[in-house]
């Protein structure tokens, strides 16, 4: 079956890679002339673990492949998927659905066999009703379908999330649509992962309700935390303790900085603005965007007091350690760290720091901050670490060398990757997050 990947940025990359790797015929493309010529050269435009490999052994077996050329990349392709962009609009946090709207326009005036055109990036509920409409309005003389199917996937554990998924969501009007999406995802079926077959709207409600409620978990969390601090609580063993409730689950309840990424904040917002639309008001996610957003800079006010509070701070020395809003990616969008950092030389601190992948993006972020290629070259004579981002290699930080190198030993650890015990009996003036 031949596929077509309309936009080859993260969802639209991974997404054709593994299409390839299940032996479909995968066209990725970008109207991004110098992806498009990078990736002929096997270099990836993201950070994702085993994506170059993946990409490079299906396009040496001949099933991928990448063009700028729409028309020439959706000849003789049953499915034609939308993967592109749809970040949020400046000043009102809707979804900007330009990118979408365009290829649909695109696709319409060169369609040339029957086709299902897929929106799988993050689409407001009615777009792929406006979708449809703007390719019938083209005047195509082929059959054609809209369906919704929403991707789940997770930046730094993509491939094995679209392998191993734990659920597909299709939202299709029409049986065209329902047994071209059955032939897509046939190879996963027998992998057993469940399926469930909705109507558009309610696919494309799914996406959004999941990330909110995934958004809303680790705001209680963090809240509680907040409170587990006030009574001398342990917010992992609360964790523990309630997860261990079917009902509730384990996962999604790691208190932190907060949430950031390219999905939450964007996603929450959206949600907001289809319920203003329709007047049917989300107050809980209202309550979790405005939760979240102060809580980044509540986390710099914490490095703040642990320098003995804002007028100490200044000419003090920072060692940030983690930047990226989560490991295992390079992503900086809507980072934490951003919030974090800014509190910290709006204070007067100097900030050094260090991420393993992260820094390149960071740097115009974060113009104050002085970026260093190595974790013990920011902890030099620092009078505070604060760890941001739980990336391996702060996990198993010499920790001798650090109290040796420090001016002081003082840890913040917005992630809780240290035991508040062990840090004490070795010494280290350690605060962290919902536990005391
Ligand atoms: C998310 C969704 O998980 C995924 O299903 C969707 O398709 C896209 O958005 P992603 O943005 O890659 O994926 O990151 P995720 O691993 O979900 O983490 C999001 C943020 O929440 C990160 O900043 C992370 O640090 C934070 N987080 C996550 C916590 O603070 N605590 C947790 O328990 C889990």
């Amino acid at each position: 079956m031949k596929i077509a990947m309309v936009g080859s940025g993260y969802v639209g990359l991974v997404s054709g890679a593994c299409f390839a790797d299940f032996g479909h015929d995968v066209v990725c493309i970008d109207k991004d002339q110098s992806k498009i010529d990078r990736l002929h050269d096997g270099i990836m435009p993201i950070y994702e673990p085993g994506l170059d490999a993946l990409v490079e052994s299906n396009v040496k077996a001949g099933r991928l492949s990448f063009t700028t050329d729409l028309a020439e990349g959706i000849k003789d392709a049953s499915a034609i998927f939308i993967a592109v962009g749809t970040p949020s609009r400046r000043g009102d946090g809707h979804a900007d659905l330009t990118f979408v709207y365009e290829v649909a326009r695109e696709v319409g005036a060169t369609l040339d066999n029957e086709a299902v055109i897929v929106t799988k990036s993050t689409v407001p509920v009615g777009t792929g009703d406006e979708v449809e409409r703007i390719i019938r309005e083209t005047g195509t003389t082929q059959r054609f379908a809209v369906v919704s199917n929403p991707e789940f996937l997770r930046e730094g554990a993509a491939i094995g999330d679209f392998k191993r998924p734990d659920r597909i969501v299709i939202g299709a009007e029409d049986d065209f649509g329902r047994e071209v999406m059955s032939e897509v995802y046939r190879p996963l079926f027998l992998n057993e992962s469940p399926i469930l077959f909705t109507s558009r709207r309610t696919s494309e409600l799914i996406k959004y309700a999941a990330n909110a409620f995934l958004a809303t978990k680790i705001t209680f969390i963090n809240e509680m935390a907040d409170l587990c601090e006030k009574v001398g609580a342990d917010v992992q063993d609360v964790s523990r303790g309630i997860g261990m409730d079917g009902r509730i689950g384990a996962k999604f309840l790691h208190a932190g900085p907060g949430y950031g990424g390219s999905c939450f904040p964007k996603d929450t917002l959206a949600l907001l603005k289809t319920a203003e639309d329709y007047e049917s008001p989300v107050r809980i996610v209202e309550s979790v965007v405005k939760v979240n957003e102060s809580r980044k800079r509540a986390m710099g006010r914490k490095v703040l007091d642990a320098l003995g509070g804002m007028e100490a701070a200044r000419g003090k020395k920072v060692a940030l350690l983690g930047l990226t809003f989560k490991p295992n990616t390079d992503d900086m969008r809507d980072s934490p760290a951003i919030a974090v950092a800014q509190t910290l030389t709006d204070a007067g601190a100097m900030v050094e720091a260090y991420d393993p992948e992260g820094m390149e993006l960071a740097k115009p972020l974060m113009p104050k901050v002085t970026m260093v290629d190595d974790p013990y070259a920011a902890i030099k004579n620092a009078d505070v670490v604060a760890i941001v981002t739980e990336w391996d290699a702060f996990r198993a930080l010499d920790l001798g060398r650090v109290k040796e190198l420090a001016k002081a030993p003082v840890m913040v650890d917005l992630r809780n990757i240290y035991q508040p015990d062990d840090m004490r009996s070795k010494g280290f003036d350690y605060t962290s997050i919902g536990r005391s």
